[in-house]
């Protein structure tokens, strides 16, 4: 029987509107993302259909669990590039990383190492789930005095400091800036994190907006958020400053 809500809503827009993507995990075999080249290419050919024009891929750089460098990622980013042109497929994709805030992120600010960046000489940036380091916010300081934009990945996942909010405001006068996971916005990760998400945007806290794309169920789920009113909505109308970069870069 046809009816009215049975009519599919068709989506007005799609992620071309943001242009970049600044947060995923597509370099093959170095972190939790794509485990081969093959897997990375069939992500970012569904990253393409869904409109993005650029990506930054982000490994983890984590002491224990995926100790990575330079060398790594851009052997592995080469590795990549090689296998999207071998798939005809043409994108402008660079490497830089995310970094956790561990012993080695302090040695690598302390020790002057240069690190991989974002556009705009930015440094993504995570933490513990749990709770933050004790050096949160001088590494956030110490990371602009040496020239670095902060970027802190997925405020919204943290939710200790959901619970002390004006913990997220001392970051943002700390001049670090918010980058927000896009499937946080349809539930992905559980409500309380949704709501924190809407929370921050609300309050014009967030600056990017990115896919954290790890595999193939991330993929689906952001193709599927583009059906979430609310996420049109944002697209719409919420200046997420992801074009930004891309001016940047020069495009
Ligand atoms: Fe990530």
């Amino acid at each position: 029987m046809l009816s009215i809500f049975n009519k599919k809503t068709t989506p007005t827009l799609d992620y071309a509107v943001l242009g970049l993507d600044l947060h995923s995990h597509l370099v093959p075999g170095i972190d939790d993302g794509a485990d081969s080249p093959e897997t990375a290419v069939a992500l970012i050919r569904q990253l393409i259909d869904m409109g993005y024009q650029r990506l930054y891929t982000t490994p983890h750089v984590m002491s224990d669990l995926y100790p990575n460098n330079p060398d790594s990622i851009s052997d592995g980013l080469s590795r990549l590039k090689q296998a999207l042109q071998q798939a005809g497929i043409q994108i402008e994709i660079d490497a830089a990383a995310e970094y956790y805030m561990d012993d080695t992120f302090e040695h690598l600010i302390t020790e002057d190492h240069e690190l991989l960046t974002l556009p705009g000489n930015r440094v993504l940036v995570e933490m513990s789930f749990v709770s933050a380091p004790p050096g949160l916010f001088h590494y956030i300081f110490r990371l602009q005095t040496k020239g670095y934009q902060p970027v802190l990945a997925h405020p919204e996942r943290y939710l200790f400091l959901k619970k002390n909010f004006s913990q997220y405001e001392r970051l943002k006068e700390y001049g670090c800036e918010f980058q927000l996971n896009l499937l946080s916005l349809i539930g992905h990760y559980g409500q309380p994190i949704q709501e924190t998400a809407h929370k921050l945007l609300k309050n014009n806290m967030i600056d990017f907006i990115g896919t954290d794309l790890h595999h193939q169920r991330h993929a689906e789920l952001l193709q599927k958020a583009l059906a979430d009113k609310m996420v049109q909505r944002y697209l719409s109308q919420y200046p997420f400053k992801n074009t930004e970069l891309m001016a940047v870069m020069g495009g």
